[in-house]
């Protein structure tokens, strides 16, 4: 199975987000994370649909975008406008989960839905025909730079499991570092997030090397 790597342009320098998005472009990820932060639904302010749409210019990559907001409904349409191949929300923001997935999939996209640490995989049961994407978070979502929590492994054991054959990307993103990568790997992951570890690092290439486990 091969690792995918989607760096968190959370961790980016903001004044400098063309040039950074194209570096990793170039330093062989997979995805681009954009975490997208609304003040409610984590304590928080981050970036909305008018960067994605500048951003798109950069890169023909992937764009992973995590709906970290109250109401992600109403904003949907916009980062399916503004080129999100991705679109993910979060079970615990979302009244009817079903309906949203759904909306995301007539537009055209991927859908994805996240939990927090706190969350049970239990949330995803009755909606897994209608995803392309989960995401468990391994910190409490809002920053990076946090430590990981190892309570999540189980989780993603439990969820690798209900996946089964499905063609589902399974996605861990918070405190991942070439140390924890290796565990959520072993615990079924495919996709890892990654901010801090590879925008603090000199050389973004040997980073995302470093994470798939080949480096
Ligand atoms: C946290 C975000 C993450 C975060 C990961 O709320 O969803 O994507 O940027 O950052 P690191 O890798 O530094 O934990
Ligand atoms: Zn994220």
């Amino acid at each position: 199975m091969t690792v995918k790597i989607a760096p968190s342009i959370l961790s980016a320098d903001f004044a400098a987000l063309g040039q950074e998005v194209k570096s990793i472009d170039k330093a062989g990820c997979d995805y681009i994370h954009v975490d997208v932060m609304d003040g409610h639904f984590v304590p928080n302010l981050t970036m909305g649909p008018c960067v994605v749409k500048s951003l798109r210019k950069c890169s023909d990559k992937i764009f992973d975008v995590h709906l970290m907001m109250t109401n992600p409904d109403d904003f949907i349409e916009a980062f399916a406008a503004a080129g999100a191949d991705i679109i993910t929300v979060h079970a615990e923001a979302v009244w009817h989960l079903d309906r949203t997935l759904s909306r995301i999939r007539e537009l055209g996209k991927k859908a994805g839905v996240s939990l927090n640490p706190s969350t049970s995989e239990n949330a995803l049961e009755y909606v897994l025909d209608k995803l392309d994407l989960i995401l468990v978070m391994s910190v409490n979502p809002g920053f990076g730079g946090q430590k990981f929590l190892p309570s999540q492994l189980d989780k993603i054991s439990r969820i690798k499991k209900m996946i089964g054959s499905r063609n589902i990307d399974l996605e861990v993103d918070g405190g991942i570092t070439p140390e924890t990568a290796p565990l959520c790997i072993k615990a079924g992951a495919n996709v890892l997030v990654a901010g801090s570890a590879v925008f603090s690092s000199k050389d973004y290439a040997a980073t995302i090397k470093a994470l798939r486990g080949n480096g």
